[in-house]
């Protein structure tokens, strides 16, 4: 694939080497641009945040990246070497881009231990061989590691559904890293958990970001003040600006926009 990706509008100082670089993007929802002409790229590595009053387009972007939604227009590319607009999102996953999504999807009667492995089996489509297959002792070794990561390797034999809230979320973060993806996409991590369950989520999230390349969709300023790399704030489809959190809280029309409105 070729390296030349051609940039129209830029809009934003870019990156050199991007994860992600999406290239006078649009998704339109029935005439509705919920993605207007957007031009923005991620570095690699750190927490980095999509901010953005509701209805914004957060959501449609991190939907557009794993493929759950198609472009009409634009590039999306990853690397610098693959375009991934409108791949199908296993696909995408393969090329080692997770999402984890906001409501948990895991499975409650099973055992912390039985959705890792199912986690880490991701692929392999049939649900008699899943259940049956017998992992080796390093991929064990893998379940181990990535539940202790978040701080869940004590609850490996908990019946999953009987997790609080906050490490239901955390057993999604660990199924959606156990595969190593290089980009990990994650929309509103923190909500319904309570302040100390924040502040581990923001450690967690940091200690994931050291190695891979976090973008999390987030409402909670207070999260985004204290956890971001960088902060890219969206409205109404398109980007307003891009930088550290201190940059960006003092833009006005991103204070007009987004600051000023009570969450
Ligand atoms: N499948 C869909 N069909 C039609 N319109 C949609 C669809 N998904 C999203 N939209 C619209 O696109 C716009 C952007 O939605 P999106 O979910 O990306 O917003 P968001 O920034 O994530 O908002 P929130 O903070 O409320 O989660 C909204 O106006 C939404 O109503
Ligand atoms: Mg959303």
């Amino acid at each position: 694939m070729s390296n030349s990706i051609e940039i129209q509008k830029p809009q934003l100082p870019r990156f050199v080497n991007p994860i992600i670089g999406m290239y006078d993007v649009e998704v339109n929802f029935d005439g509705y641009k919920a993605l207007n002409n957007i031009n923005i790229d991620f570095s690699h590595k750190g927490v980095q945040f999509v901010i953005g009053p509701n209805g914004a387009g957060k959501t449609t972007i991190l939907d557009a990246i794993c493929g759950r939604v198609k472009t009409s227009k634009g590039k999306i590319v990853y690397k610098e070497e693959a375009e991934i607009q409108n791949r199908k999102p296993e696909e995408i996953v393969h090329l080692g881009i997770s999402r984890k999504f906001q409501n948990p999807t895991i499975f409650n009667s099973q055992t912390v231990f039985e959705n890792m492995k199912l986690a880490l089996l991701t692929g392999k489509r049939n649900i008699w061989y899943l259940f049956r297959y017998k992992i080796t002792g390093e991929q064990m070794d893998i379940i181990d590691e990535t539940l202790s990561k978040l701080n869940l390797l004590e609850y490996k034999n908990t019946i999953s559904g009987s997790l609080s809230h906050g490490q239901k979320q955390w057993l999604e973060i660990a199924m959606s890293i156990i595969n190593d993806p290089e980009l990990l996409l994650v929309d509103e991590p923190i909500a319904g958990m309570s302040p100390s369950e924040r502040d581990r989520t923001g450690e967690l999230l940091t200690s994931i970001g050291a190695d891979h390349t976090v973008l999390v969709v987030e409402h909670d300023m207070k999260f985004v003040s204290n956890f971001s790399t960088s902060v890219t704030v969206m409205h109404e489809g398109r980007i307003i600006d891009r930088g550290s959190f201190d940059k960006i809280i003092n833009n006005q029309q991103v204070i007009e926009i987004y600051l000023g409105r009570q969450n």
